[in-house]
């Protein structure tokens, strides 16, 4: 129906006759002349109506915001003075001889050229909301990630193979949504967290490289950068090791940056241990634009006088640290107040802090609460060890390791956002030689880090038993400015192997039979050394794109409550379907309840 979209149009044209179709995305009556900007996908044209074409002019008085149109007309250039350098097709207008309604459109419940729209609005007209050129322009940006990683990925010989949605449990940590059987009753199927297993398995079919941009699915606490359906740019190769996973991940992502934003990221991108992250960042994911970092104290305080300090420095898995934060002296009793309350969220039981005043004058330099409770010499280590100078402060978290790193770490990036001080704009960071396992305190028990099938560092194997708490992974995150936007690990290929690492995660042998009995038998028959890894999209786009959220870079996205606004999803279903399944609700839960 047309003969180019707006942003084809120029002066080029001028005098020319062309076609477009669009919406109207504004009508502006000038007293005789009427003035339609029309849009499409790829652009804006400004469309003149003349009372001299009855008929155009009389569609044009007809025409309303997000009417649809087919325009016929010669283009002219605007009269000068008219016109408008922001538009690529600024210079010139289209002298409507034909304007045809296609279709109209009610009054829309949100103006399509307004910032603040409340989301939930937007949620519910998507199809709306994707009309504006914020939106477009971040799904179009997705396209692009998408067909260069294909692009990638095909040149370096991997193989596009779909996986099944129906099917078991995968073990990526999140809860399962899970799919009722109707041929078999009383049993589910479970939506793949990932195609873990699944690329395991083509792994020992002897496909050797295999790819797929493809849905996971995670029942768990959605966040910003989180969703209960999302995206992974999954691949797998045999016959390789770590270096060699990375060594196809990180030119695709340094290329991907190249050419899509136009970005240099780092060549190559620096590297840190997952041990190292934690001391220096208290996370694994560091946001390395952020210059502020941790000093460990724990050894420090064995045997002080300050209890809160010494009992966690002594305790298993206990850790004492500080963060120094330049320039932090001039912070009031109200922000650290603050801040305080802002460590509580994530357990820590007080902030202790010292403002340093002046480094020669001892205890009498520093205002704090709890100099008092340390020695001078304690003190000198403290303002040595941090670096300290004069003018900062010095905040001290002092508990588990865990509530430590998560409360340090936490407010680092608060205080950078705060205080402004991240630097630069891309900052890749491989964290590498990650634990096999971490405790489950309330569960006490080991969990797996990554996944069971996550291969051990061979100088860890044989202890792994004994002491997994110091087991390392051959498991590798890609982190950007402090999101992790991928990972993965070399797998175990060996029955042995992964017999060990079951029995330090206290899996029995019918439980992996049980669960994943089909990956263990593949594994006698000739399973190849293999690894892999798998990027989030959804967070890769959000991060290009400069989205605050992972919902702006997905077209038909979740709430928080992991509903989709527009379907209203998920639903309730007839008695005859449950039926079917040989389902019934309990009292209370169901058919009599409104959906969310
Ligand atoms: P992992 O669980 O680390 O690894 O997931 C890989 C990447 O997927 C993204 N991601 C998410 N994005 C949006 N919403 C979510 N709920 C969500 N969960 C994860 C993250 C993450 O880095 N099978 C392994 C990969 C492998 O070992 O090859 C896996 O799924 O960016
Ligand atoms: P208190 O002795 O409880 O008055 O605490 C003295 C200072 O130590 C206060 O500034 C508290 O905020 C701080 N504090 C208490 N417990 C902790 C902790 N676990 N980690 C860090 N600081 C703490």
């Amino acid at each position: 129906m047309r003969t180019h979209y707006c942003n084809g149009i120029n002066e080029n044209l001028i005098g020319q006759t062309v076609r477009l179709c669009g919406w109207a995305q504004r009508r502006r009556d000038h007293g005789g002349v009427i003035f339609i900007d029309l849009r499409d996908r790829e652009g804006l044209v400004q469309v003149v109506a003349d009372p001299d074409q009855a008929e155009a002019f009389a569609a044009a008085n007809e025409c309303r915001s997000e009417f649809v149109l087919s325009v016929e007309g010669v283009l002219r250039a605007r009269p000068a003075g008219t016109e408008n350098p922001q538009m690529p097709s600024g210079k010139v207008e289209l002298m409507a001889a034909r304007i045809e309604i296609l279709n109209r459109s009610e009054p829309v419940p949100f103006p399509l050229d307004e910032e603040d729209i409340a989301e939930n609005l937007r949620l519910k007209y998507r199809y709306l909301d994707l009309r504006r050129p914020e939106m477009l322009a971040r799904l179009r940006l997705r396209h692009q990630v998408t067909r260069y990683v294909r692009r990638y990925l095909d040149d370096a010989g991997f193989m596009d193979i779909e996986t099944p949605v129906l099917t078991r449990s995968t073990p990526e940590g999140a809860r399962d949504y899970l799919v009722p059987s109707r041929t078999q009753p009383g049993h589910f199927f479970a939506l793949p967290q990932s195609p873990q297993l699944f690329k395991q398995l083509l792994m020992v079919a002897g496909m050797d490289r295999y790819y797929q941009i493809t849905k996971c699915f995670r029942d768990e606490d959605l966040r910003a950068d989180r969703q209960p359906e999302f995206t992974q740019i999954d691949m797998e190769a045999s016959f390789v090791d770590e270096e060699a996973v990375m060594g196809i991940a990180e030119p695709m992502i340094r290329g991907l940056f190249a050419e899509v934003l136009g970005v240099e990221l780092p060549n190559p991108f620096p590297r840190m241990t997952y041990a190292d992250a934690m001391h220096r960042f208290g996370v694994d994911r560091p946001d390395l634009r952020n210059p502020l970092e941790l000093t460990e104290l724990s050894d420090l305080m064995r045997g002080v006088e300050f209890k809160v300090f010494r009992e966690a420095a002594e305790r298993p898995r206990g850790r004492v640290a500080c963060l120094r934060v330049p320039g932090g002296a001039q912070l009031s009793r109200t922000q650290i107040d603050q801040y305080t309350q802002f460590t509580a969220i994530y357990g820590a039981k007080g902030l202790a802090w010292i403002k340093v005043n002046a480094l020669d004058q001892g205890a009498e330099g520093l205002q704090s609460p709890i100099v008092k409770f340390l020695t001078p010499e304690v003190l000198q280590e403290i303002l040595q060890r941090s670096g300290a100078a004069v003018g900062d402060m010095l905040f001290f978290g002092a508990d588990s390791a865990k509530v430590v790193n998560e409360a340090l770490g936490n407010l680092r990036n608060r205080l950078a956002a705060d205080l402004n001080l991240l630097e630069g704009d891309w900052r890749p960071v491989w964290v590498t030689d990650f634990p096999m396992f971490d405790y489950d305190e309330k569960e006490d028990r080991w969990t797996s880090t990554h996944h069971p099938f996550t291969a051990p560092q061979s100088a860890h194997l044989e202890s792994l038993a004994e002491n997994p708490g110091a087991a390392l992974a051959r498991a590798y995150d890609l982190v950007l400015n402090g999101n992790e936007i991928g990972g993965g690990s070399i797998r175990i290929h060996q029955e042995k192997v992964q017999e060990k690492v079951f029995a330090a995660l206290g899996i029995g042998d019918a439980e992996a039979r049980d669960k994943f009995g089909f990956l263990l038998d593949a594994l006698h028959y000739g399973a190849p050394p293999h690894g892999g890894l798998a990027f989030g999209l959804d967070r890769l786009v959000m991060l290009m794109s400069g989205a605050e959220t992972i919902r702006d870079v997905i077209a038909f996205p979740k709430t928080q409550k992991a509903g989709c606004l527009l379907t209203e999803a998920p639903g309730v279903v007839a008695d005859k379907q449950l039926q079917e399944l040989g389902i019934r609700l309990r009292p209370g839960v169901g058919a009599d309840v409104q959906n969310p």
